[in-house]
């Protein structure tokens, strides 16, 4: 007689608010600890009481959280101190957050109840990344972008640059990124699956800056086109020929790991070519190559990107019907930036 061993429900919760890798990577140590994770998610307005508005509206992040590979179920409305109940009522064994500290806005520790109860567990908190850095990278860098050549561009440039830790770092406009890459990391958010003999594989390329809700609707449309979807990044000095400014906001190694942590996304090239050539659509047995609504910038002014898959007529363009963008967030921080 057999007795089924019961599954373990984890649940996580907190505001998810420009979910970034940090988050995914929280979560993906929440799965390994049971079988299903459940994450519990603020409403707007228990955060608004707490700690002021979030940058993303409940929809967006339930959404973006939703879009996260290691996540089984979503719940909106999770109370802002983790309660027993919530955890019996969606029948979760025990919470799971990161190393540090999350009070109210009285000062009370959020998981002082599920820590007296002995169900809680703690997972390493991401160094490096936080919605206060990405917040502060975006400030920073706009700044600099509309003072050029000011003193103040000056010192905050040497202050950015001082703070690189690796070759990519070098650049001006991802300099101030204080995360680690490791090949560790990128191992354990992958899927280490190759496709299978007859899939149909998808491609799409893009900088993927800040990963957000317009390039999740994106990509589940392009999954849908498929079987095993690929990514292909564009390195930071790329980006930033096209985009301008001081973008990329995320250098390569973060964006790598943002799309990873898509549950869409089978594969990424790290620093793909920015126009789709023979060799790549070959080397992975390219089936179909797509790109949104946004304008695609021409290499040099004059090359398409998607020339080869157009001739060999495996190119198309997807409606993600979603108008988000990176330049919309950025705009979003900086006509709030007096409550950041
Ligand atoms: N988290 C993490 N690593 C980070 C950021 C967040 O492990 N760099 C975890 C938190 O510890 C928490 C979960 O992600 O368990 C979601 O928490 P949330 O309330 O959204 O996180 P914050 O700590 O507010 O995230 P941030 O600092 O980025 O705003
Ligand atoms: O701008 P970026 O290079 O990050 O975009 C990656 C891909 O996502 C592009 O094909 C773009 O058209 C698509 N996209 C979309 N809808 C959005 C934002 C991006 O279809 N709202």
């Amino acid at each position: 007689q057999s007795v089924e061993k019961k599954e373990v429900r984890v649940w996580c919760d907190g505001c998810y608010d420009m979910v970034h890798f940090g988050h995914a990577n929280s979560l993906r140590q929440a799965k390994a600890l049971g079988d299903k994770v459940i994450v519990g998610i603020h409403t707007d307005e228990e955060i608004t009481k707490h700690k002021g508005p979030p940058v993303f509206t409940e929809e967006e992040r339930v959404k973006m959280v939703k879009g996260i590979k290691w996540v089984d179920e979503v719940v909106l409305g999770a109370p802002y101190v983790t309660t027993l109940e919530v955890l019996d009522e969606y029948n979760c064994d025990f919470c799971v957050h990161g190393d540090d500290i999350t009070m109210t806005a009285e000062g009370v520790d959020t998981y002082h109840l599920v820590k007296s109860a002995n169900r809680y567990k703690e997972v390493r908190r991401t160094a490096g990344v936080s919605t206060t850095d990405l917040v502060g990278r975006m400030l920073l860098l706009t700044r600099n972008h509309f003072h050029q050549g000011s003193a103040e561009y000056a010192i905050e440039k040497e202050g950015s640059s001082n703070m690189g830790q690796d070759s990519s770092a070098k650049s001006p406009w991802t300099g101030c990124s204080q995360f680690l890459p490791t090949t560790q990391k990128i191992i354990q958010f992958s899927d280490g699956k190759p496709p299978k003999p007859d899939d149909k594989i998808v491609y799409v390329a893009g900088a993927f800056d800040l990963f957000h809700v317009g390039h999740l609707d994106f990509l589940e449309k392009a999954k849908e086109l498929g079987d095993y979807l690929i990514v292909g990044l564009h390195t930071d000095p790329v980006v930033n020929s096209y985009k301008g400014s001081n973008y990329p906001i995320m250098n390569l190694h973060e964006r790598v790991l943002s799309v990873l942590a898509c549950k869409y996304v089978n594969e990424v090239v790290i620093g793909a070519p920015y126009c789709v050539t023979e060799d790549l659509l070959d080397h992975f047995k390219i089936d179909v190559v797509c790109h949104g609504q946004t304008p695609i910038a021409f290499e040099d002014g004059k090359i398409d990107p998607y020339a080869v898959p157009k001739t060999r007529g495996i190119f198309t363009l997807i409606d993600s019907q979603n108008s988000m963008t990176t330049e919309l967030i950025v705009e979003r921080i900086i006509s709030h930036r007096i409550e950041y």
